[in-house]
């Protein structure tokens, strides 16, 4: 079968991505060990897992920086504009496909372009990510390493608390992210070209 490649990936967009990737599972890995160890029995013992957190911590804000900078400056932000109109309806109509039309060897109803790297649902979930809950986890996190900056009442709760709560749910939801956006790398045109892709920028379309 013929195949036709398409350069979506430039390089920073690489770098950003392996950075990201690698400091979110170091985080939640040691965030899950606080969260849950047993002190006597911790998965990763608990000043170690401390400061893995930080320092990761204080590695994806850097990288979220230059994704930021990187998207408001090229060409690349573009593929994160959500148009409200439509939404809704091509949000269906990919997940259709991705339930359905897929499994009876339909074509795609947003193939890969340049000019569209990303299907709507990806749009969504990719901007909703990188620019709700990516910030969420870093601003709350910042505050948490540095308690004194947080108000000590917010509506009757304790501040630190409510912080934590925040932390811990955008933690959580960026979590169930990193699961479902894995399996979802694996539909490309064979189930590894879309890591393959992540590595040299080019994207394998049918
Ligand atoms: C083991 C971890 C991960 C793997 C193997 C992985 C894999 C991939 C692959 C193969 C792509 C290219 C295909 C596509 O665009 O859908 C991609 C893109 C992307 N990933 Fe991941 N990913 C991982 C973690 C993450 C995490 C933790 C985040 C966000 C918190 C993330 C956010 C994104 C975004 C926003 C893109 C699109 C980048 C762009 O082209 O602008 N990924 N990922």
């Amino acid at each position: 079968m013929q195949t036709n490649k398409l350069y979506l990936y430039p390089v920073w967009v690489r770098l950003w991505h392996v950075m990201n990737a690698l400091m979110c599972l170091i985080l939640i890995i040691s965030g899950v060990s606080m969260q849950y160890s047993n002190p006597e029995y911790p998965f990763i013992r608990f000043d170690l897992a401390v400061s893995m957190h930080n320092i990761s911590g204080i590695i994806l804000s850097a990288s979220y920086l230059m994704f930021f900078i990187g998207n408001r400056f090229t060409a690349n932000g573009k593929h994160y504009r959500i148009r409200i109109q439509g939404l809704i309806a091509s949000l269906i109509k990919q997940a259709r496909y991705y339930a359905f039309g897929i499994f009876k060897g339909e074509q795609p109803p947003y193939p890969v372009s340049t000019e569209m790297k990303f299907n709507p649902l990806q749009r969504f979930t990719y901007g909703l990510t990188m620019y709700l809950f990516v910030p969420l986890v870093l601003i709350t996190g910042w505050a948490l390493l540095f308690p004194e900056t947080i108000v000590t009442n917010f509506f009757g709760f304790g501040g630190i608390q409510a912080t934590s709560l925040l932390h811990v749910t955008a933690g959580f939801l960026i979590s169930l992210f990193l699961i479902i956006h894995v399996y979802f790398c694996t539909i490309g045109h064979s189930p590894s070209s879309n890591f393959k892709s992540m590595i040299d920028g080019y994207h394998e379309a049918h």
